[in-house]
């Protein structure tokens, strides 16, 4: 099977054949949309590239005429289009279209074979959607998921497609709500690719003050802005040949998102102060708690950047959609938390499982975390029952300074929720980020809830 490139400039289509055959790849070149369908009718092409431009009298209606023709005959067929520079909104309609990726010019060839071969992989691994998806221990058996736990039906999709994609250098955009584990995700594609020994550099971009979004992501030189001082190195140098994770991506404000999809397209960058360009090597994985497309719609996100980060999409269900997880998480979890407070092996009761089971977790896995571990400090005996929860119950719905509260056994919610924070601060060294964590307050609740108790740290 060959690789199709349709271009009517016969200096690009033979310096691009060129290149595929140097690079191991066999080719075939079209001149025009005739000759490019009679070619794709004949025989089997593995992959397109098309000059979207390449008519130089038309404004690129004809490449998108030409593009719309291909994928409707052969839907499967990858399609990666060439535009110039200027004329991103015709890639990104191209991309709604159905194309697979795109890449401006001028391109450098190996940025151009880099994305083939990404296509040609993701191509190659994406699971079929008729394929049988393996159970849990047979993936554990191939891949190393780290902390990733679920065996829910959804979740062994996602699995599966993370160990078969995680091989490839595509970028990922992981979607899902807060806590339905888009860190660990990220995670377990970085361990099962070729770079897992290589860094994994993780940047929150939600935390990035817009005025130091270069000089944190590209590094400065001395003397770049008045408190450079020294030499900083960024966020993709430190990246360099591993994996850079965006997490918050939908917290970026324009001006950061152009300067982003600069270096996501062509993967080179200017260090602040210096005129001299860097190229890199990571992989892209991104990840938000917002909705891309409608931010989009409102013009709050630039398609062009969702099209440049998105070649796989993955969506984690919230925690109420795969309940039969529940149980396993929480087991993991009453583990975790014995080790942390070092306690007996601890359980729950029967109806305490079939209880968490049945909550609406808003707040997710982590919320699911957060109520264990409250349970934990509250309870004494080594099994927890539902009464252990009502703490986090109580905790979700009302705020510190009422009085009328129900009371839990002999003892009143005040009293509980007072203990716990006391057996919180002894276990982590009074640490108050760590204690508000723990116990799912912001720290500023935490601090009311010490105030009012009248507990010394
Ligand atoms: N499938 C899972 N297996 C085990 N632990 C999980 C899983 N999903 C989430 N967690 C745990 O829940 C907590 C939240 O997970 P994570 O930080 O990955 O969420 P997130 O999707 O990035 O949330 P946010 O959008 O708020 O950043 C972490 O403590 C994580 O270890
Ligand atoms: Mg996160």
């Amino acid at each position: 099977m060959c690789i199709l490139i349709i271009d009517d400039d016969r200096s690009v289509t033979a310096s691009l054949s060129l290149l595929l055959k140097q690079a191991g790849h066999a080719s075939r070149v079209a001149a025009s949309p005739d000759e490019a369908l009679a070619i794709l009718r004949a025989e089997p092409c593995q992959l397109v590239v098309q000059d979207m431009n390449f008519s130089r009298r038309t404004s690129g209606d004809e490449g998108l005429e030409l593009l719309t023709a291909i994928k409707s005959a052969h839907p499967q067929l990858p399609v990666i289009l060439i535009t110039a520079w200027g004329s991103i909104s015709l890639a990104v309609e191209g991309m709604k279209r159905g194309a697979t990726d795109f890449v401006t010019k001028p391109w450098t060839n190996q940025h151009l074979l880099q994305t083939l071969e990404t296509t040609l992989g993701v191509t190659a691994a994406r699971p079929r959607p008729d394929e049988a998806i393996p159970g849990r221990e047979e993936l554990d058996a191939q891949y190393d998921f780290g902390d990733l736990l679920g065996s829910d039906r959804q979740m062994l999709r996602i699995l599966n497609l993370i160990g078969r994609i995680a091989a490839t250098d595509a970028s990922v955009l992981i979607t899902g709500e807060s806590g339905t584990g888009k860190e660990l995700v990220a995670d377990a594609i970085h361990r099962n690719s070729r770079r897992a020994d290589r860094p994994f550099v993780k940047v929150n971009l939600g935390g990035i003050a817009t005025t130091l979004f270069e000089s944190e992501m590209f590094g400065h030189v001395r003397g770049a802005f008045t408190d450079a001082r020294a030499d900083r190195k960024g966020r993709f140098e430190v990246a360099h040949g591993g994996t850079i994770f965006l997490d918050e991506i939908g917290d970026l404000d324009p001006a950061a998102q152009v300067k982003l999809l600069r270096v996501l397209q062509d993967r080179t960058y200017e260090v602040l102060g210096s005129s001299q360009k860097r190229t890199v090597d990571v992989r892209i994985i991104a990840a938000t708690n917002r909705n891309l497309t409608d931010m989009v719609g409102r013009g709050d996100f630039r398609e062009d950047l969702l099209y440049r980060i998105n070649l796989i999409p993955i969506h984690l269900p919230p925690l109420r959609d795969r309940r039969d997880d529940v149980p396993v998480l929480a087991t993991r979890f009453l583990q975790t938390m014995a080790a942390i407070y070092r306690r007996e092996p601890l359980s729950l009761t029967e109806d305490a499982r079939r209880w968490l089971q049945g909550q609406a977790w808003p707040g997710n896995v982590r919320q699911l975390r957060q109520w264990i571990e409250r349970a934990v400090l509250v309870s004494s005996g080594d099994c927890l029952s539902v009464d252990d929860f009502s703490a986090s119950v109580a905790m979700e719905t009302r705020e510190p300074a009422s009085d009328m509260l129900p009371p839990v056994g002999s003892m009143t919610m005040d009293e509980i929720e007072r203990g716990m924070i006391q057996k919180a601060l002894k276990h982590h060294g009074r640490n108050l980020s760590r204690v508000a964590d723990a116990l799912g307050l912001s720290r500023a609740a935490l601090y009311r809830r010490l105030e009012k108790y009248e507990i010394q740290v």
